[in-house]
């Protein structure tokens, strides 16, 4: 194929370039460091003049070979792959902010990122105010604070709300902020964020990415410019990915674009049949009609993805005996494996939260996320409906 865009199909197996001598598979280069022959070259490496790798904290052949892919995929100059989603997170808010700066983020964010921003950033000096998803816009343009970098996710979790991309960019240019998305639970199949001017794409490849429950991995894309600070502080905080998660990682992103397809899907079959049965009070999923945010979605996605949210008419105990019920669906965190898993937001990702708060979070006790895997959609459905049978 020349002269023409390559189909997010074929960069899932094949990248921006097809090989064309030696192994056809990505080779492990399992090694912390490289060797050279005299002081000359090493030199030339270490000051970026040659592009050879010196140190796998610093660069590795098989991870510089899955970061060019996801790049493709993106639609970015650069991706530096990480040791877990949280390090790329890490990494790219130290490589911008510094002490007596601020960030905006909404509100509606994974547990692990609110820690990191609650936490460690304000021993650096960083504060980060939050604010409620449908206000991010407004805020970001009303503010009389000056925000260096504004951060969000879309879809969110548990509840699956979209904040319009496009907007968040116009926002963030007007005023000077760096924008960066969690786009996890979007994958690059679902939405490509930077094509629509966010500076910063962030995925917890442990998901989607990897697909198959056995990495922990992340990723940060963007322009050079804008990879340059994240990369040099990636470099010190040391997150750094295994060369053989590399490895798994590649492979995993392989067949992304057909689990995608798969996972699409699956939720949006599941999502319709249940926001039919009366023991189910509310399904969040942006794939259906009745969504609040259903036109934004379809405008910025390709597909609503595998993640869905149901909310029971019961109380805790009785969710709990429902998720207990399930029989495919496995108990368990994560998401964006080819199985299909079920947890409950009150008793792990929001763990200890006021009912109240909860509330308007939009999460109920009786809310259960669900991951929605790769299986035969007609046997998850029926997995449900027996343990509804049996429970609500
Ligand atoms: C949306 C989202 N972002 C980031 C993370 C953190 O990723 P990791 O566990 O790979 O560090 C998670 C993990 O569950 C997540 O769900």
């Amino acid at each position: 194929m020349r002269n023409k865009e390559r189909h997010p199909s074929t960069l899932c197996v094949q990248g921006k370039h097809t090989l064309k001598s030696g192994p056809a598979v990505v080779p492990i280069a399992q090694t912390s460091t490289f060797v050279f022959e005299n002081q000359q070259q090493m030199l030339d490496s270490v000051q970026g003049k040659s592009g050879e790798h010196v140190y796998t904290r610093w660069s590795n052949p098989t991870t510089k070979s899955v970061e060019e892919k996801i790049s493709a995929l993106e639609g970015t100059e650069d991706t530096h792959v990480l040791a877990s989603g949280m390090a790329a997170i890490s990494s790219a808010v130290m490589g911008h902010v510094k002490g007596g700066e601020r960030i905006l983020s909404s509100d509606s964010i994974y547990g692990g990122t609110v820690q990191l921003f609650n936490k460690i950033l304000p021993q650096n000096g960083i504060q980060v105010d939050y604010v409620d998803t449908d206000q991010l816009v407004d805020r970001l343009t009303d503010s009389s604070d000056a925000y260096k970098l504004c951060f969000f996710e879309t879809p969110t979790n548990p509840t699956l709300k979209i904040i319009d991309i496009k907007k968040v960019v116009d926002a963030a240019r007007a005023t000077g902020t760096i924008s960066m998305i969690d786009s996890t639970f979007g994958s690059p199949i679902n939405q490509r964020p930077h094509m629509l001017g966010i500076d910063l794409v962030m995925h917890s490849a442990t998901k989607y990415l990897g697909g198959h429950s056995d990495i922990i991995a992340g990723t940060i894309s963007g322009s050079n410019e804008m990879m340059a600070n994240v990369r040099s502080a990636a470099k010190l905080l040391g997150g750094t990915m295994d060369p053989f998660a590399s490895f798994l990682l590649d492979r995993g992103i392989k067949t992304l674009s057909v689990r995608m397809e798969r996972h699409n899907f699956n939720a949006k079959y599941l999502a319709e049949k249940l926001e039919k049965d009366s023991r189910i009070r509310k399904v969040h999923y942006p794939g259906l009609s009745s969504h609040q945010h259903y036109d934004v979605a379809r405008k910025q996605m390709d597909g609503f993805g595998g993640m869905l949210s149901i909310e029971l008419e019961s109380d805790l105990a009785g969710t709990s005996k429902f998720v207990d019920s399930l029989d495919l669906f496995l108990n368990a965190v994560s998401l964006g494996g080819v199985e299909s898993l079920a947890s409950i937001p009150a008793l792990t990702t929001h763990y200890g939260i006021d009912e109240k708060v909860l509330r308007e979070m939009d999460i109920a006790e009786s809310t259960v996320r669900l991951s929605v895997g790769i299986e035969e959609p007609s046997d998850l459905l029926q997995d449900l409906l027996s343990a509804l049978d049996d429970t609500v």
